[in-house]
């Protein structure tokens, strides 16, 4: 069963360095969008970031609080959203480890980011027990606050649907409570043994397995049944799905439409391809960046006419300036009325508007490392707080309380 009604937010990022306009358009915005509508949680994935570097773990820690100072500059709210570290919150590696016991290996093995990290990150020995466990470290990240949404890219979906096969098994295996699971048990023969053991084996290869068309085959043959009561038929549904009683709600992906930053050579923007502009650039830099930008090739000199398509000016034009720059890059590129120093200027303007206000407020939190520890401290102790009440469930349901 999912949560479609909870709107609780839960998302990570790694703490891999400086995030630039990519991030900003393509994931900030949004958070910063859904902390008013949605009561969310933003953490720093620093043990995420160790799967990968394990060998070499020094800047984690300092990537993870400049990560926290560029979410507060873009516009994320301590007093609207809880920001914390995910390692300050040790209940995540609890629940990883719970979570661990019933996870099979299929599961994390076949995951697609697995098999392709593993090749793309060579020079690096990957093959270990953490890496292996990334998803189910994230799984754990997200059940941990009951969320009912993951922000998250494209890339990472497979992992959302992991966690949601993670929960049904979960809720499966410890979920059960007496009374509802024998009444069920006393349903299944009434609808005969051929439907019965088909009954059986779908609803254990849908739970165990996270098989779809199990499922919904044995939904079929439950609505074809002529000679059981409405209330029985309830309940073989319900107990298809195991959801007797739900301990860790299913979530759902939430997919960032994918904004796509163009970057200063036209391809996406991103850090492997050298192309970016960093969230807190300096004036300066910013403005050399776009006036170095490469244009319409075929526009040597100014009075060759150009072809905006073939500028990634002009993509960024797209993202900062109005429909009236528009039509005047359009017009002046086309019939070379204008030289490409004049066309960025506007560009260079907006950006620069568009940045100033994220580079005083990280100028804040630079220079205040205390106060920025402060909302660290607070997030990740609200954080622990939502945590403790799913681990005293979680604890209980697997028997480790009396
Ligand atoms: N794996 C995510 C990424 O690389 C980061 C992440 C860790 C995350 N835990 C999470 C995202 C929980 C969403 C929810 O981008
Ligand atoms: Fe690009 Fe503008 Fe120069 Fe045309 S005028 S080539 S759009 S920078």
């Amino acid at each position: 069963m999912s949560s479609q009604t909870n709107s609780r937010v839960v998302s990570g990022m790694r703490p891999t360095g400086m995030l630039h306009l990519g991030h900003y358009h393509g994931v900030l915005k949004n958070w910063v969008e859904m902390q008013h509508d949605y009561e969310c949680f933003f953490f720093a994935a620093d043990w995420h970031a160790l799967t990968t570097h394990y060998e070499t773990p020094q800047g984690i820690a300092e990537s993870s609080e400049q990560l926290l100072i560029d979410w507060l500059a873009a516009g994320v709210s301590p007093s609207n959203s809880t920001l914390f570290i995910q390692s300050h919150v040790p209940q995540h590696a609890e629940l990883h480890l719970l979570l661990s016991m019933m996870t099979p290996l299929s599961w994390l093995e076949r995951i697609p980011t697995y098999k392709d990290q593993k090749k793309k990150l060579t020079g690096r020995d990957l093959t270990t027990y953490g890496f292996l466990g990334y998803p189910l470290l994230q799984s754990a990240d997200i059940l941990l606050y009951r969320a009912g949404l993951v922000p998250v890219g494209e890339d990472q979906v497979v992992h959302v649907e992991m966690t949601r096969e993670i929960a049904r098994r979960f809720n499966h295996f410890y979920g059960q409570e007496a009374g509802f699971a024998e009444s069920c048990e006393q349903a299944i023969p009434k609808m005969g043994k051929k439907s019965a053991k088909l009954y059986r084996s779908q609803r254990k290869a849908f739970q165990e397995q996270g098989d779809g068309e199990a499922l919904l085959k044995a939904q079929a043959l439950i609505d074809s049944q002529q000679n059981i009561s409405i209330a029985d038929k309830e309940r073989l549904l319900g107990y298809l799905e195991g959801v007797s009683k739900m301990i860790l709600p299913e979530p759902q992906a939430k997919l960032t439409k994918a904004a796509k930053m163009p970057g200063l050579d036209g391809q996406k923007m991103s850090k492997s391809y050298g192309n970016t502009i960093g969230l807190r650039e300096e004036p300066d830099a910013l403005t050399k960046k776009i006036k170095t930008m490469p244009t319409d090739p075929a526009r040597i000199r100014l009075t060759d006419p150009g072809d905006p398509e073939k500028c990634p000016v002009w993509q960024l034009h797209q993202v900062y300036t109005d429909d009236k720059t528009h039509e005047w890059v359009q017009e002046g590129c086309r019939s070379a009325g204008m030289g490409c120093v004049d066309c960025k200027q506007p560009l260079i303007d907006a950006v620069q508007a568009e940045l100033e206000p994220i580079r005083v407020r990280a100028k804040r939190y630079e220079n205040d490392r205390t106060y920025l520890r402060t909302i660290i401290n607070e997030g990740s102790a609200a954080a622990t707080e939502v945590a403790n009440e799913t681990m005293d469930d979680v604890r209980k349901a697997m028997q480790l309380y009396q």
